[in-house]
């Protein structure tokens, strides 16, 4: 017989993970976590350490019977699981220090999620997401992974493709920042606030606002444009919009839009900071060190304001309400990252897809939402074929695929640097692409 719920999070000695331990915590009436089993690797282990005891100590503080174990031994964990929550960083920050960079070096945008940096994330991060995916099909197979682990879309079109396990879903916190934010500028309740959201993970468009059910889509496309009131995330910088841009757009975009849209701005901005010595992977990793410091204080037990200045703020809120409409049967509507199943009509049935999803017991069943509008669609279709591309080129290790996504990612802006950059990046992160290894060591 079974104790409680068994929650597992695998890079457990993440910065982030006092922000899910305090969601946790929060929501134990509705969700009582009996077991938070908080995984990482050799090199993480201090990380976890400190992390894992400002764990317990949340959970002793707020009085619960919630057991934190620490562990190495990622199968011990998953044993039996109910819910595996992923968010490890392949390679480190050291590694997206690189991602970032390189590019850069290059004249092109260097951004962990997006570009020639994403494609390099995804490939160190894809072989062990389907690493995890086949020992969770044997120790836990009833078991929902809910992957935070960027870049969140092209994985989950990974695993939805490739991984045996098919209980997955990418989550993500811009939504629900979106909505936090545009529910301030209009100054309503968040539960009247109703996004229709549709697009790919950190390429997801407001296709509709509502208030109480009626449209105020006119109403935010103002908002978009208004200099003073940008809708951004805290590692995106907040340019604003051309009104005439919003108005022919017809729909919200995502603040991470602005590196398509806006990419000379964010090209120029990024080699400001590039000559400075700072790229955003350098301002995390210095916040990381401040975070931990404190972390280490015994004295600590609540999570500390500062992680608010990540911009994974509030991901916690995803993640926690996301299980707990699973756990409850609750059958509200969440944006998630799922297989598409012919949500969108343009779009592989078998790809993952952003969208809105009404979430029971049964996991996340996605709206249907058709046609995308003819603005928005083709952008979205280069970006799924990158995706399908990048996918299998980190499953098979293929130089030539590599190179392909590369090539076609909007980002990489000249085709005889993409590869130049390949090159360098693949030697780069070595280290981290065992899928690429004869290639490497042959060359
Ligand atoms: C946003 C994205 C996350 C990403 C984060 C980066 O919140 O939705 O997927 O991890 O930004 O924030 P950081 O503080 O690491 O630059
Ligand atoms: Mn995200």
């Amino acid at each position: 017989m079974k104790k409680g719920i068994k929650v597992v999070t695998i890079g457990g000695g993440s910065s982030y993970t006092p922000e899910f331990v305090e969601g946790l915590i929060k929501r134990y009436d509705e969700l009582p976590v009996s077991e938070l089993w908080l995984v990482d690797i050799e090199a993480g282990r201090e990380k976890l350490n400190i992390v894992g005891n400002l764990a317990k100590r949340m959970v002793d503080r707020a009085g619960l019977p919630m057991e934190i174990h620490l562990t190495m031994d990622r199968r011990e964990a998953l044993s039996g699981a109910d819910f595996v929550t992923t968010q490890m960083r392949v390679g480190q920050l050291k590694a997206r220090i690189q991602d970032e960079r390189l590019p850069i070096k290059y004249g092109m945008i260097g951004q962990e999620t997006n570009g020639a940096g994403g494609l390099f994330k995804g490939m160190r991060t894809i072989p062990v997401l389907l690493q995890i995916s086949e020992e969770m099909k044997e120790l836990c197979p009833d078991a929902w992974l809910i992957n935070f682990t960027n870049p969140a879309g092209l994985v989950t079109e990974a695993m939805l493709r490739y991984g045996p396990h098919q209980k997955v879903v990418g989550v993500c916190n811009l939504p629900i920042n979106m909505r936090m934010t545009l529910a301030r500028l209009l100054d309503v309740e968040l539960e009247r606030l109703h996004i229709d959201f549709a697009g790919l993970n950190h390429m997801v468009y407001g296709l509709d606002v509502k208030v109480d059910g009626e449209s105020v889509l006119d109403e935010v496309l103002n908002i978009m444009c208004d200099p003073d009131r940008q809708v951004s995330m805290q590692n995106i910088a907040p340019l604003p919009w051309e009104p005439e841009f919003i108005r022919s757009l017809g729909v919200v975009p995502c603040p991470y839009h602005r590196y398509f849209y806006k990419m000379s701005d964010i090209l120029e901005k990024q080699l400001e900071e590039f000559k400075m010595g700072t790229t955003r992977a350098e301002v995390v990793q210095q916040l990381e060190n401040e975070l931990f410091d404190l972390y280490k204080d015994e004295s600590l037990a609540v999570k500390p304001p500062q992680l608010e200045e990540r911009g994974g703020a509030y991901y916690s809120d995803a993640a926690c309400n996301l299980i707990s409409s699973v756990y409850n049967d609750r059958g509200d509507i969440q944006t998630l990252n799922v297989r598409n199943d012919g949500t969108i009509s343009s779009l592989p049935r078998e790809s993952a897809v952003e969208v809105n999803c009404v979430v029971t017991k049964a996991g996340p069943k996605p709206i249907t939402v058709g046609e995308l509008p003819v603005s928005v669609s083709g952008l979205v279709q280069q970006i799924k074929s990158f995706e399908r591309v990048a996918a299998e080129a980190s499953v098979t290790g293929s130089y030539e695929k590599a190179l392909l996504a590369m090539t076609i990612n909007p980002l990489v802006t000249s085709d005889v640097k993409a590869k130049q950059l390949l090159d360098e990046m693949l030697e780069v992160h070595k280290e981290y692409l065992p899928q690429f290894s004869e290639r490497l060591t042959h060359n």
